[in-house]
């Protein structure tokens, strides 16, 4: 009979140079060294402000990449596949949103010498927020498709929900996903008017009343507005 050796699980397996599988599969060698380190730092809390930044981003990076995949899935009629993806794409938004309170644990007054550093550094340039700006209206257009296959309006949607259960499911989806984009807009000028005042001119010379604005944008204003259609349609009948 064989005798096998047994498994040395002290010692990692995978390709690499760290020390364990751990570090190695996760790279975090690469990840942690993308922080500014203590020589570098104008101030300490530029590790509070580019944790938040960083992982902001990728949490981004999931979420729009799993939009992206739900809208491959509603372009083949998968809408329980695209639901799911939807929903962690949704709590991707939670997330980044919930993680925006760290940012007011900085002084304001500390947070000016912070600035000095960040060059003409602007959260328009953010690749996560871009790519969820572009990946937004397509998933809009592949649940329309959906909808006019079926001859069905927004308001018959939501009027007959209960017989086209899945794109009840999907409209109520969008909204959520445009509805979690706004709460993160909402709470990103007020942190911006807590640190740096809402009367100001940011690091790429927008004026923070334009993010005040931005908050009334929505990416599906159909959805929004079929609200105020059933209100209207309840009364005629
Ligand atoms: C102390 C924290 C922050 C401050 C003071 C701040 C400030 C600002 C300002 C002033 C603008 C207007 C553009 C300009 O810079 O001229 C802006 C835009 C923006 N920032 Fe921030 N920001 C902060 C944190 C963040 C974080 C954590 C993110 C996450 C990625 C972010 C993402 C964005 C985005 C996407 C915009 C474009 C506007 C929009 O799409 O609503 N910001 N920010």
């Amino acid at each position: 009979m064989a005798t096998h050796e047994a498994e040395d699980f002290s010692q990692p397996v995978l390709p690499g140079d760290a020390g364990s599988d751990y570090e190695r599969y996760l790279n975090t060698l690469g990840l942690l060294a993308l922080q500014k380190g203590p020589d570098e730092w104008v101030h300490r809390d530029e590790l509070l402000f580019q944790v938040v930044h960083q992982s902001s981003e990728l949490w981004l990076k999931l979420a729009w990449n799993d939009v992206e995949e739900a809208v491959a899935h509603l372009g083949r009629d998968e809408g329980e596949a695209a639901l799911r993806l939807l929903r962690r794409a949704a709590l991707c938004l939670v997330y980044v949103t919930t993680q925006l309170d760290m940012l007011e644990q900085m002084s304001p007054w500390e947070y000016q010498e912070i600035r000095k550093v960040l060059g003409h550094g602007s959260g328009f340039d953010s690749p996560g927020w871009r790519e969820i700006r572009r990946v937004t209206p397509a998933l809009g257009q592949a649940f329309h498709a959906l909808r006019e296959q079926e001859g069905l309006s927004v308001v018959d949607v939501y009027v007959r929900g209960r017989e086209h259960e899945l794109l009840y499911q999907l409209a109520e989806a969008l909204l959520e996903w445009d509805e979690r984009i706004s709460m993160w807009r909402v709470r990103h000028y007020k942190v911006v008017a807590r640190v740096i005042g809402d009367s100001v001119v940011g690091t790429q010379g927008t004026p923070v009343e334009v993010l005040g604005r931005l908050i009334h944008h929505t990416f599906f204003p159909e959805l929004w507005r079929a609200r105020n259609d059933l209100t209207a349609l309840s009364k005629e009948t």
